[in-house]
């Protein structure tokens, strides 16, 4: 908009006086952010104490220069933990893709609701879905974006109730009983959704894991069988495509033999690892895949895009509208359906945007290429563990997480030392990762899903890990 556009518009109209003066500010500050994400930081900065005061002042009633607030805002993000970052390596984190931020801002312009019909929209969300399917290999009839894999593994689990349980969703349960399956190694979401859906989490079999700590199939079997001859109503089975504790897979096929046989709804919970099924290195490990009734998957994990962007698909035409479907006097029904009748969301944002934009500029070979890069480096990583007597693996990583410890001289209590090293490389900041427990064992995880890591920095991992153990000054494990 030209200077004169800018002096017609109506007084009070809340935008920006001087438009390309802050787009040109913002597009600095996120070439420098960009810039900043290249290689791994020297140190983490602590928040200053401007910031902090700034961060504690009461509501500004008064306005001020829009590009001195989005530099503010630039340096809180700065002194912000950044999954971004290339050695970033903690829980299961991202990449924020460049093209992601554009199409996030694109987005926000627009403001396109997906509770409503949105025309074009609605097509670019159905054709990302399509895309998604097609690069893992799973036969879609339907799906939806969805705010993260809680909520895609609650709408299946929504579903699966439906299918198992017909009508429940407005009777209630009426007497019956339902139940879930999963390994004891799921992410916690899936106690959380059968919570939120009624079932209990007591109903919910946390079934043991084999040597390769993937659910073992005849405690499935026999699960199911035991349930339905004491009355229960099986509700899901929902299988590992990829946990996030070390990445395992559950035996797909096995499992959906077992839900066929028992007619019960197989669900695969891939936030995580399921774009590792579009490789060629881990793709065998998805077998059976295809006979899912529904899966997740978190593009804002192993697809590198930004927050909230997560998909469930669904085989079943139908199954979504039977369980979400409502007709409100405020929300007709027309020719075409609103999308609010497949999702448990109200109004949503168009997520499927930046997937769509990542997909069509980079290409879904890049995306092959950097998942299997991630891999790799898990697997260096791996090896680089079993070579150095100072540290030792715990697991092998089946997809890119890596699992092991530090061995301090004295071996003095392992698990101490081992969370307070993990504290330590966080406050360092040159490299980001957790702990966690694996069978009752402290670790640390080192998850690699950031396309930004480099090989080269890969050293910086056992190197700063060495460094932080041994130094004496406060913050080191060593004086902890
Ligand atoms: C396997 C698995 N399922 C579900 C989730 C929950 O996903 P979100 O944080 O997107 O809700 C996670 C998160 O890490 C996960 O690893």
């Amino acid at each position: 908009m030209t200077g004169s556009q800018q002096a017609d518009r109506p007084s009070g109209y809340a935008s920006l006086a001087d438009r390309d003066a802050v787009l040109a500010a913002l597009t600095r500050l996120i070439a420098e952010a960009w810039e900043s994400f290249e290689r791994p930081r020297p140190e983490e900065p602590a928040i200053d104490d401007e910031v902090r005061e700034r961060l504690a002042l009461p509501l500004p009633e008064l306005p001020a220069d829009p590009s001195q607030v989005l530099g503010d805002a630039a340096r809180i993000l700065d002194e912000s933990v950044s999954p971004s970052r290339p050695l970033y390596l903690a829980y299961v984190g991202s990449t924020g893709l460049e093209v992601g931020v554009l199409a996030d801002a694109l987005t926000a312009t627009y403001d396109v609701n997906l509770a409503v019909t949105a025309r074009a929209a609605d097509l670019v969300e159905r054709q990302a879905v399509e895309w998604v399917a097609q690069f893992v290999g799973f036969p879609c009839a339907e799906g939806a974006f969805t705010s993260g894999g809680m909520t895609s593994n609650l709408t299946g689990l929504l579903a699966a109730r439906e299918r198992a349980l017909p009508g429940c969703r407005v009777d209630g349960f009426a007497g019956r009983q339902g139940t879930v399956y999963c390994s004891a190694e799921s992410h916690h979401s899936v106690v959380r959704g059968a919570e939120a859906a009624g079932i209990g989490s007591s109903f919910v079999r946390s079934l043991a894991f084999d040597e390769r700590r993937r659910m073992r199939v005849p405690e499935l079997d026999r699960a199911l069988g035991d349930d339905r001859a004491t009355g229960l109503i099986p509700v899901a089975v929902v299988a590992n495509g990829g946990t996030t504790l070390t990445g395992a897979v559950d035996p797909l096929a096995a499992i959906a033999d077992v839900c066929e046989r028992h007619g019960v709804w197989l669900h695969v919970d891939g936030a995580y690892g399921l774009p590792a099924a579009a490789t060629e290195v881990a793709g065998p490990l998805f077998a059976g895949l295809e006979r899912a009734d529904s899966v997740t998957l978190d593009a804002h994990k192993w697809l590198g895009l930004q927050k909230a962007c997560s998909l469930v698909l669904v085989r079943e035409p139908g199954a979504l509208e039977a369980t979400f479907g409502h007709e409100e006097a405020y929300m007709r029904r027309d020719e075409v359906r609103n999308a609010v009748e497949r999702t448990l969301e109200y109004s949503r944002p168009l997520r499927s945007l930046k997937l769509w934009l990542a997909f069509r500029t980079h290409g879904a070979a890049a995306f092959r290429g950097w998942i299997e890069n991630t891999v790799e480096l898990a697997r260096e990583l791996a090896a680089e563990i079993r070579a150095d007597p100072e540290f030792e693996l715990l697991c092998e990583p089946t997809l890119s997480t890596v699992c092991f410890r530090h061995l301090p001289a004295d071996r003095a209590d392992l698990d101490d030392h081992n969370t307070e090293l993990a504290a330590a490389a966080q406050r360092d900041g040159r490299i980001y990762l957790a702990s966690a427990v694996l069978d009752d064992r402290v670790c640390l995880r080192a998850c690699f899903v950031n396309f930004r890591t480099r090989r080269e920095d890969l050293g910086l991992v056992l190197a700063t890990l060495r460094e932080l153990a041994l130094r004496p000054a406060s913050g080191g494990p060593a004086s902890a």
